[in-house]
């Protein structure tokens, strides 16, 4: 017998997702994005986010079943992402999904957001490595994770205490006059710049900050060293050296992802670190991590950067998971939880 067919949707933020798998197999990965509706407020405005997600809800599950070449007859489960998140946004999904689990009387399966970053990587590389330590690295999060089933949760070993890394991407981005989302263009930016011309600095990694934040994540004072930085040489009427303040606060950042990362995943004696999230679309994240955790033994697994960021595929492959090890669907009122714990 086949493998069920899972439709996933996710909206927890700026991103309506459709995505149609069968096992292991992507068949279909529909997103559409309100990015450039935020993109003059510089960040994501959750009631534009929400009501974008009601316009293109339907048209993205037509062309997420089109792409796959099924009828929504065909699917066997519904997942949808139901926290956390946008608490309007996640509200148009799950809204969907069940309409669509009533309307064909399939079961659904409310998913945690973190969790499917992680799952995702399965679409890819196959069957998950668990336990693993995931680094999960985004606009609207930046923890480190053990999993040790993907279906039943996921623990969080540490967190940003302030600003997210895809946000102090974003943020200092802005400083430096690159477009919204940011991230892409301080990554490509940084291909022309010196990562050690300015030696910004790496949060929550003093001696005694390790002794409470071990695991955690700062960003904020980078940001503000930045900022500090491109002022002083603003003020004295010197050009400032775009992609040298790339480069050097990307690689401020990516050392202390990394650090962490793999002290986390040593700590726990786990060999496998996968790394999700739009930021861990990063070409230096990528290099530097492989190379990190590649000397200490450690495998590194990143799905390519259009699964990194969000995406209906990986609520689905999160789906498809709990359909195969037998996980009972959540009831038809399942509720949206912008504040889910992990
Ligand atoms: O996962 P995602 O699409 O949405 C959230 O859940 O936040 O992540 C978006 C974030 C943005 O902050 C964006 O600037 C960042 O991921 N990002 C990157 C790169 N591509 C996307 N950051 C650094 N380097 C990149 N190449
Ligand atoms: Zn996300």
């Amino acid at each position: 017998m086949d493998e069920p067919l899972v439709l996933g949707i996710e909206t927890s933020c700026d991103e309506t997702g459709v995505g149609i798998v069968r096992g292991h197999t992507l068949l279909a990965d529909a997103v559409a994005s309100s990015v450039e509706e935020h993109a003059r407020f510089g960040g994501v405005v959750p009631e534009v986010a929400s009501r974008a997600h009601l316009e293109a809800m339907v048209p993205t599950i037509e062309r997420a079943c089109e792409t796959a070449g099924i009828r929504l007859h065909d699917v066997d489960a519904i997942a949808v992402t139901s926290g956390p998140g946008l608490a309007g946004a996640l509200l148009v999904g799950v809204a969907a999904a069940k309409a669509l689990a009533l309307g064909l009387g399939k079961p659904i399966y409310g998913v945690n957001h973190l969790a499917s970053h992680v799952a995702v990587d399965q679409l890819e590389h196959g069957p998950l490595p668990e336990p693993c330590l995931a680094m999960l690295v985004s606009g609207g999060h930046s923890s480190l994770l053990r999993v040790s089933d993907v279906t039943v949760g996921v623990q969080p070993m540490g967190a940003t205490i302030d600003d997210a890394a895809g946000e102090a991407f974003d943020k200092v981005a802005r400083l430096l006059g690159l477009p919204f989302p940011g991230g892409p263009h301080i990554d490509r930016s940084a291909r022309s710049g010196s990562s050690v011309a300015i030696d910004f600095p790496r949060g929550l990694t003093s001696r005694r900050d390790l002794e409470r934040h071990r695991f955690d994540f700062s960003f904020s004072g980078l940001k503000t060293a930045v900022a500090r930085w491109v002022e002083a040489r603003e003020r004295a009427g010197e050009p400032v050296p775009v992609e040298d303040v790339a480069a050097s606060f990307q690689e401020a950042v990516c050392d202390v992802l990394t650090r962490k990362a793999i002290d986390a995943a040593v700590s726990e004696g786990i060999e496998d670190i996968l790394i999700g999230g739009g930021v861990a679309a990063n070409s230096r994240l990528r290099a530097m991590a492989e190379e990190r955790a590649t000397a200490r033994g450690i495998r590194v697994r990143v799905p390519r950067p259009g699964l990194c960021t969000d995406n209906g595929a990986m609520v689905a492959a999160l789906g498809s998971e709990m359909v195969a090890r037998g996980r009972t669907p959540s009831s038809l009122d399942l509720p949206a939880d912008s504040s889910m714990p992990v």
